[in-house]
């Protein structure tokens, strides 16, 4: 059993994961309503990823025989008004999520729970990936964005993201 502040916590997170879910497809729906299906597919797999963030927390968990409440999912309710306005807010909600991961590594730190921060470094290291990936689309869309071809030709390069399961494996 994992200590109970940690263990809510990471509880907290499967939530937070499957939110950001939802958030994502809101914005593949967004782009998919404007005719960008290079932009709604980059968002629709970034959902994928996201469920199978809160899966990981989840298997992990069960792993460790501890109690899983499945809480409601959040609406998301943000609204666009430009294009670029949908790149930073997923820029914001993962500096959110990279702070709320480290806020679960910090309270393992304080338990001696090891365990998990070793599970959590997988976390750590993904989210310093996604912030980078959210900053540059957002530098290419401030470069380009504002020129029709332009913003075609980004378009066509996000069209050609495709998903591949997390490395991290958990039995
Ligand atoms: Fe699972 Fe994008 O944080």
């Amino acid at each position: 059993m994992l200590n109970k502040k940690v263990s809510d916590l990471l509880n907290e997170q499967i939530n937070k994961e499957l939110y950001s879910a939802y958030l994502y497809l809101d914005m593949n729906n967004y782009f998919d309503k404007r005719g960008l299906n290079g932009f709604a597919n980059w968002y629709m797999i970034q959902a994928q990823e996201e469920r199978d963030h809160a899966m990981l927390i989840y298997k992990y968990m069960q792993n460790n025989d501890c109690l899983i409440k499945l809480n409601a999912i959040a609406m998301p309710d943000k609204k666009y008004k430009r294009d670029i306005d949908v790149l930073k807010a997923g820029l914001a909600h993962e500096e959110y999520v990279t702070d709320s991961i480290h806020n679960i590594y910090e309270a393992a730190n304080k338990v001696k729970d090891f365990r998990t921060m070793q599970f959590l470094d997988w976390f750590v290291k993904e989210q310093g990936e996604e912030e980078t990936n959210a900053r540059e689309m957002i530098s290419k869309m401030e470069l380009f964005g504002s020129d029709p071809r332009s913003l075609y030709m980004l378009n066509q390069e996000l069209s050609t993201r495709t998903y591949s399961a997390p490395s991290l494996v958990l039995d």
